[in-house]
C-alpha cells in the first residue's frame, strides 16, 4: 500500500452522525460507552433516545448491543432484525391488542429496529434488504400513525420545479378544535427517515399543543428509494411545495405567523437554503448549522487521499477509495460514510459525491434568508465543526447561536431530547412574541 495510514484513526469519518470526539479534543466522550465501535454507540443511543416517546423499549435495544461485535456493520444489522423480527411478533400476537396505546407503542418500536437493521446496508443497490427492511418499518410505522389519538396521514406532494414527488407525513395537534395552530415543519439530512422524526421531534411538539409535518426530498430515504433520485441543492424546490400543501390544505389549523422549518443533521443546510426562498416561514431551526458540505466532507480524508482528487486525479482517488473500502480497512464511520455517500448522492464514484457535494454550500444564499435561525452547535461536533459559528457570521443579528455542552453535546443533541426540546421551544416562543 502506497499509504502508510489506514491502520490508524486517520480517515475519521465521510459520517454525519457520530459522536467521535470533534471540537472537543479529549479524547474522553461525556457519557459511558456501549460499544468500542464509537459509530454503534452513536446507533444505540438514537434507539434508547427513542424509548422516551414510545419508539423501543431500553432492555431490547441493550440486549441487541450486548450480542453486536464491535466493528461488524452485518453483526449490527442482524441483531436489529432479529429484535424487529421479534417485536413485529409481540405486536401481531392477538392477545396483545389490547387498545391503541399497545398497538402503537408495539409497532413504533418494531419500526424503530427495522430502521436500524437497514442503517448500514446501502453498499450494494441490488441487495434486496434495501427495499424488503424499508417495506417493513414502513408498514409497522403505520399502524403506529394509525393508533395515534390524533392519526397521523401521509401525503405526497408532487414538486412543481423538478421530476419528483415529495413524500411527507401530517400530524394535527391533538384537541385542536379547529383552532389555528403553530405548525413545525421538519426535515432531516444525510441518513435519518421521516419516521425518525416522529420520535425526535413530533411527539414533543404535539404536546405542547404544536401541528407538525415532516417530509422527505431526493436522496433521503422514501425517495431516493422508490425514485431513484439523489440529494440536489436546490432545496427550495422540496419546501416550497410542502408549505404550499399546508396552506392550501390546512389553513383552517395554521397559525400563519407560527411557521418554523426545521433542518436537523445535514439538513441544517437543506433547511437554511429552502428559508432563502421561503418568505411564508416564520423561523427557521438548524441543528446544527452547515456552512460549506465540500469543506466538511473533504476534511475527513487524510491529505494524500484528498490530494489525489483535488489534484483532479479522479481515477486514482476512486480506484482508492474502492480498494479501501472493498478490503475491509476502512473502519465503521467511514466505510458506512462511503457507501451512504455514494448511495444517497445516487453515483458510484467518490470524486463524483465530492465534486455533488460542492453545490451545498449557504455563501450565495445566505443574504437572502429573512426571518430568525437557531444555529445549534454541539461540543463533540466533528463533522461540521466550525461551521455553525460561520452560518451565525453570515447571519448577523437574524442569527443565534446555542452550543449545546458536555453530555447534550452529540452530534443533533442525540440521547438529550429533553435539553434540545426546552431550548428550541423557549427560543421559538420568545422569538415569535417579539
Ligand atoms: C471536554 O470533554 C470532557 C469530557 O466530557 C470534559 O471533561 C472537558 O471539560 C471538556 N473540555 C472542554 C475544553 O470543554
Ligand atoms: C426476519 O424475518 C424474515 C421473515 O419475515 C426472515 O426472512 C429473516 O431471516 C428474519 N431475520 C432474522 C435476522 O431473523
Ligand atoms: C449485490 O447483491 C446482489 C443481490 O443480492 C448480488 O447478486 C450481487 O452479487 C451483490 N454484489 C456484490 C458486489 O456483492
Ligand atoms: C419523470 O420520472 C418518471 C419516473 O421516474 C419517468 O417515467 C418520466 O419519464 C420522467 N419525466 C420526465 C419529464 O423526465
Ligand atoms: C494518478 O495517480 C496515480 C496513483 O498515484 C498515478 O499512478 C497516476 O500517474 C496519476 N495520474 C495522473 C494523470 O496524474
Ligand atoms: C409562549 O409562551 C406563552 C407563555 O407560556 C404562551 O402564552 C404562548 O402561547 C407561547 N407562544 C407560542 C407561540 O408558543
Amino acid at each position: 500500500m502506497k499509504f502508510p495510514v489506514y491502520t490508524g484513526p486517520l480517515l475519521v469519518a465521510l459520517a454525519y452522525c457520530h459522536p467521535v470526539v470533534g471540537a472537543n479534543t479529549t479524547d474522553t466522550p461525556p457519557t459511558l460507552q456501549l460499544s468500542t465501535t464509537s459509530e454503534f454507540n452513536f446507533q444505540f443511543l438514537i434507539a434508547l433516545t427513542d424509548a422516551t416517546t414510545g419508539g423501543a423499549d431500553i432492555a431490547p435495544v441493550l440486549g441487541a448491543a450486548k450480542d453486536i461485535k464491535a466493528g461488524d456493520m452485518a453483526s449490527f444489522a442482524h441483531q436489529f432484525y432479529k429484535l424487529a423480527n421479534a417485536t413485529k411478533a409481540q405486536a401481531e400476537d392477538p392477545s396483545n391488542a389490547f387498545g391503541p396505546i399497545n398497538v402503537r407503542d408495539t409497532w413504533f418500536s418494531a419500526a424503530q429496529y427495522f430502521r436500524r437493521a437497514d442503517f448500514y446496508g446501502h453498499r450494494n443497490w441490488s441487495n434486496p434488504l434495501i427495499n424488503k427492511l424499508w417495506e417493513e418499518q414502513t408498514a409497522a410505522f403505520n399502524k403506529g400513525l394509525a393508533a395515534l389519538s390524533s392519526p397521523g396521514k401521509r401525503v405526497q406532494i408532487p414538486a412543481k420545479e423538478g421530476n419528483f414527488t415529495i413524500e411527507a407525513i401530517w400530524y394535527s395537534a391533538p384537541d385542536s378544535d379547529d383552532r389555528k395552530l403553530p405548525t413545525l415543519i421538519i426535515g432531516n439530512g444525510f441518513d435519518a427517515a421521516q419516521e425518525d422524526s416522529y420520535h425526535q421531534f413530533v411527539a414533543p411538539a404535539l404536546a405542547r399543543g404544536w401541528n407538525c409535518i415532516t417530509y422527505e426530498g431526493p436522496g433521503q430515504p422514501t425517495v431516493r428509494r422508490n425514485q431513484n433520485i439523489g440529494f440536489i441543492p436546490q432545496w427550495e424546490k422540496v419546501v416550497t411545495p410542502v408549505v404550499d400543501w399546508v396552506f392550501s390544505e390546512k389553513a383552517d389549523v395554521v397559525d400563519a405567523n407560527s411557521l418554523v422549518l426545521i433542518g436537523n443533521s445535514f439538513g441544517g443546510y437543506l433547511a437554511a437554503r429552502a428559508a432563502a426562498f421561503e418568505p411564508r416561514i416564520s423561523a427557521t431551526v438548524l441543528l446544527g448549522g452547515v456552512w460549506d458540505a465540500y469543506a466538511a466532507f473533504s476534511s475527513q480524508f487524510p491529505s494524500e487521499i484528498i490530494g489525489l482528487y483535488e489534484a483532479g486525479n479522479h481515477t486514482a482517488f476512486d480506484r482508492l477509495i474502492h480498494q479501501l473500502r472493498d478490503n475491509g480497512k476502512l473502519p465503521v464511520t467511514a466505510a458506512w460514510g462511503v457507501d451512504q455517500g455514494l448511495w444517497s448522492f445516487y453515483t458510484h464514484s467518490p470524486s463524483d459525491f465530492l465534486t455533488l457535494s460542492k453545490g451545498f454550500r449557504l455563501k450565495e444564499v445566505v443574504d437572502k434568508m429573512s426571518a430568525p435561525v437557531f444555529v445549534g452547535d454541539a461540543e463533540f461536533e466533528n463533522f461540521f465543526q466550525g461551521q455553525p459559528q460561520l452560518v451565525k457570521d453570515a447571519l448577523g443579528d437574524k442569527g443565534t447561536l446555542h452550543r449545546f455542552n458536555g453530555v447534550a453535546g452529540y452530534h443533533c443533541q442525540t440521547g438529550a431530547g429533553q435539553e434540545l426540546m426546552r431550548t428550541m421551544f423557549a427560543w421559538i416562543n420568545k422569538t415569535l412574541n417579539q
